[in-house]
This record gives structure tokens, C-alpha cells and sequence, in this order.
């Protein structure tokens, strides 16, 4: 499949005080691969680089060093053509304040170029897309952190970008109204067939959303890979509890292929298993072969926060890199 996105080496320092003696190195050596079509999400903790790496990524900021290729464009000579191609919502946005919902719409569809009939077709259908009708004459710095939001994911939209950039797409909102944001995320993006790069640093929203994820940290990437391969690599594991009666194998239990520990408290045995979906069937077969009579199972999963703490406290380990 082809690469929407491509980056080798990409170094960024932020020089700030007395004649930018301050120097910070913001991204260490950044190098990421993302396929057309793909939901990518970089995950990280407050200052780690993801707008930063958002920014390059989408143009608007140079790097000191690297290669970007967006869409076989490339990233930094190539700006004005991927610019056409791309867009960005932040979180965070800022949008011309005294505006309305519709004439900012409209400030941004000139800036794309849009011509006046085809630009008022556009924003109609962007206005209805993101619920924003009964919004669309309120000015900008009247309006809710969660309908400046949406304003933010339509103006995104307004060049029918084949690559978006969503920069804490979700940041401050309550939690009804960042799952109907997530929801319209995935399904425009299916719709669209678009690549998005999504920074977060919300584990479920990752999670609900991503194809694959890279955790980022201290302007480096620590690992990248689905969530499953994540959980895997750490062998946390998911949980399984069974109730049961009668006896146990322990041997052929810790035997079987995908189980990682178990343990066993009265009529409770607790099971570590590598994909619960892969081998609940075969350890449920292999208990009540040996004689246990099972009364009840409680399924538990990995959350990806815990995988999270887990890897950046692995981060010298031996864990190798994954894509
Ligand atoms: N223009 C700038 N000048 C100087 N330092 C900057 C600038 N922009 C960002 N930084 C610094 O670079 C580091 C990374 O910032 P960045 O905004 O990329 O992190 P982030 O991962 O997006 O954090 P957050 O989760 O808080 O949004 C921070 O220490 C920040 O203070
Ligand atoms: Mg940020």
C-alpha cells in the first residue's frame, strides 16, 4: 500500500531568552510511516512534541533536519502543493473572533480558493455535517468550547483534504460530546477514505479510533504498532477470571499456548492470556477437560493507559521496535 506520509530524521530545536540562547530539542530523530487510508495515532504525555510533529508534518513549521514526503510530495520544498492537500484541526483552534460560524467558513474556503457558488454548497453541507445550523450566525468568541470544536473539524474539511492532521481533537470537552466528535471522526474518515494523523493523549480515544499508535516521549518515539501488538509486547496481557468447582491442570494450563500466568485463589482461578479473543475458547476446553466445572467467567482487558506506564518506565529495556 502506498505511504501518505513519510518522515526520516526529523530534528527540531526551539531557541527562546536573550539572543535565543535557550536552546530546547524538541524532536529527537523522528522517523514514521503511515499508509494511505491509515488512522495513525501519536500518544504522549504534555510537552513530549506531538503539535510540534503535527506542525512539520503538516507544513507549517520547518524542521532543522529530515525528509517529509506527504503523499509522494515532498513536504519541504513542495509546501504550496501539499498544502492543497492537506488540512489541520486543532484542538485549540483560533478562529477570527467578531466571525461568525459561516463567514469563518467562508474566510477559509476563499483562502482555498473556492469559487462563490461552490464555496456556499461546500459550507451548507459542512454546517449540516457537523450539526452546526442552529450556530451558524453566532461569532466565534460566543460560542462553546464544543461547537468551536466542530467549526474547527469542518473548516478542516473545506479543500476535501486526502490527508488531515487533528491535533487533540477532543481537548476540554465532556465526554458525551468528545464521543459524538470521535464517532464523526471515524466515519467521515471511512466515508472519505482520508489518512489521519491524530495527536492524543486520551489512551481510549487512541484506542477507539487508531489503526496504529506510536508513543512519543521526550521528542522521541519509544514504539509504534497496533494496539494489540503494544499489549502483546509488553506481555501484560488481558484477564481472565473463571469461578469454578472440581480441580485444575496447572501443568497443561501454563502449557497452553498463549497463556502467560495464572493464579489461583480458592474457587477463583485468574488467567493471563497474550489476545483473549484468540484463546478463550481453547483454555475454557482445556478446564473443563481436566474436570473443572466452570460457574463463571469475568473477562478484563489491558487498558492501553497501563500499557502506557508500563513502556516508558521499559524505555531502556530490551523491547524492540515494532511497526
Ligand atoms: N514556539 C516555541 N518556542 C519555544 N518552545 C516551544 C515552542 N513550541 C513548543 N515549545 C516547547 O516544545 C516542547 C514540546 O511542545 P509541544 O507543544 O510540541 O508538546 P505537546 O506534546 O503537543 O504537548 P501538549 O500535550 O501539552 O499539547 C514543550 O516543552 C514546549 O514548551
Ligand atoms: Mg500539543
Amino acid at each position: 500500500m502506498a505511504l501518505a506520509i513519510k518522515a526520516e530524521g526529523i530534528f527540531k530545536t526551539f531557541r527562546s531568552g536573550w539572543m535565543g540562547r535557550k536552546q530546547k530539542m524538541v524532536l529527537k530523530g523522528i522517523d514514521l510511516q503511515i499508509e494511505e487510508g491509515e488512522i495513525f495515532g501519536i500518544l504522549g504525555p504534555n510537552g513530549a512534541g506531538k503539535t510540534t510533529l503535527l506542525s512539520i508534518l503538516s507544513t507549517l513549521l520547518f524542521p532543522d533536519q529530515g525528509k517529509i514526503q506527504i503523499l509522494g510530495m515532498d513536504g519541504l520544498r513542495d509546501g504550496h502543493r501539499v498544502r492543497a492537500k492537506v488540512n489541520i484541526s486543532s484542538g485549540n483552534a483560533n478562529f477570527l473572533w467578531s466571525l461568525t460560524v459561516k463567514e469563518n467558513l467562508h474566510f477559509y474556503g476563499m483562502l482555498y480558493g473556492l469559487n462563490g457558488k461552490h464555496r456556499a454548497e461546500k459550507i451548507k453541507a459542512l454546517i449540516k455535517l457537523f450539526n452546526l445550523e442552529e450556530h451558524q450566525d453566532v461569532s466565534f468568541d460566543r460560542l462553546s468550547t464544543g461547537i468551536k470544536q466542530r467549526l474547527s473539524l469542518a473548516k478542516s474539511l473545506i479543500n476535501d483534504p486526502a490527508v488531515l492532521f487533528l491535533d487533540e481533537p477532543t481537548v476540554g470537552l465532556d465526554p458525551s460530546v468528545s464521543t459524538t466528535i470521535r464517532e464523526q471522526i471515524r466515519l467521515i474518515q471511512k466515508e472519505r477514505k482520508m489518512t489521519v494523523l491524530l495527536t492524543t493523549h486520551n489512551m481510549k480515544e487512541a484506542e477507539y479510533l487508531c489503526d496504529r499508535i506510536a508513543f512519543l516521549k521526550n521528542g522521541e518515539i519509544l514504539i509504534t504498532g497496533t494496539t494489540k501488538t503494544l499489549k502483546r509486547m509488553t506481555r501484560m496481557g488481558d484477564v481472565l477470571k473463571i469461578e469454578f468447582m472440581g480441580t485444575i491442570l496447572e501443568d497443561e494450563l501454563l502449557r497452553a499456548e498463549g497463556v502467560i500466568n495464572y493464579g489461583i485463589s480458592g474457587n477463583l482461578c485468574e488467567i493471563i492470556v497474550d489476545d483473549l479473543e484468540r484463546r478463550l475458547g481453547n483454555v475454557v476446553a482445556l478446564l473443563s477437560q481436566g474436570g473443572a466445572q466452570i460457574k463463571k467467567i469475568t473477562l478484563g482487558q489491558t487498558d492501553l493507559e497501563e500499557v502506557f506506564l508500563e513502556f516508558t518506565k521499559n524505555t531502556d529495556s530490551n523491547l524492540g521496535l515494532c511497526h
